[in-house]
């Protein structure tokens, strides 16, 4: 579960990114995060990894309290979690293949398993054809769907993906997406940043909106409507 109670952010610049954001995501839920740029949605999720601090209000993750405190604890909620990064973050140097790879041998997740989950989830998303070619030989919606497959091969229980699709045409946005309704299906609480309009059209989940670091609108899921389509 995800619990925000105040929660703000401001950047040693003096920035305040988010301010006064009460929130609670239950675990299973699958969440829209929409707002125009600069609205604080990449912020938000460097704070749920821990890659930031809050510097007002509470945050708590799986019950752990984010702030400065313990790395054991904080590694321990990461290994929890699968983040599909705005920028990528892929190690350059190594293919595709073993850029999924490493996030699971993180895992301790080895041997034949790791290479068939690897490779299916590339297969999955249309790169069969670029298993072993490097990172940085790839295009930019290339790299969005390994980051998509390294982040979701983990079997994380919370998934957070930060503009999954901006790079993406029409059939490799609804592989993205069909990858995220399964981590869904399959229990994970998964936490989607967007301003892709026709992503957001096809969708019948909770969605919250920020504007300028604050939540403007909190519209629930429709169950009956869509949930079908993604079964
Ligand atoms: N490291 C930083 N230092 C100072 N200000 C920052 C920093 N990172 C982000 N900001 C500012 O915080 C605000 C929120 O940025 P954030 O990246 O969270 O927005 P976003 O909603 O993810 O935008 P986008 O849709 O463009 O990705 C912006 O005003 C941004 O300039
Ligand atoms: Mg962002």
């Amino acid at each position: 579960m995800i619990k925000a109670r105040g929660l703000e952010k401001t950047y040693p610049d003096g920035t305040t990114a988010l301010r006064d954001i009460d929130l609670t995501v239950e675990s299973g839920e699958m969440v829209f995060i929409r707002g125009r740029s600069g609205a604080g949605k990449t912020t938000f999720f460097r704070l749920l990894v821990g890659m930031e601090v809050p510097t007002g209000g509470a945050l708590q993750v799986n019950g752990r309290v984010m702030g400065p405190g313990s790395s054991r604890s904080l590694r321990a909620l990461r290994r929890k979690m699968g983040v599909i990064f705005q920028d990528f973050r892929l190690i350059e140097g190594r293919t595709a293949l073993e850029n999924v790879e490493l996030g699971m041998r993180v895992l301790g997740v080895t041997g034949r398993h790791m290479r068939g989950r690897s490779r299916d989830l590339l297969e999955r998303l249309g790169l069969d054809h670029r298993l072993y070619t490097p990172v940085e030989s790839l295009s930019w919606g290339e790299r969005q769907r390994v980051a998509a497959a390294r982040a979701l091969s983990r079997e994380p229980e919370i998934v957070l993906a930060d503009e999954p699709t901006g790079n993406l045409d029409a059939e490799a946005t609804a592989r993205v997406m069909e990858l995220l309704y399964d981590a869904r299906a399959r229990g994970a609480t998964v936490l989607i940043a967007t301003h892709a309009a026709d992503v957001l059209a096809a969708n019948h989940e909770r969605t919250i909106t920020l504007s300028e670091g604050r939540v403007v609108a909190d519209i629930p899921a429709t169950p009956d409507v869509g949930r079908d389509d993604h079964a």
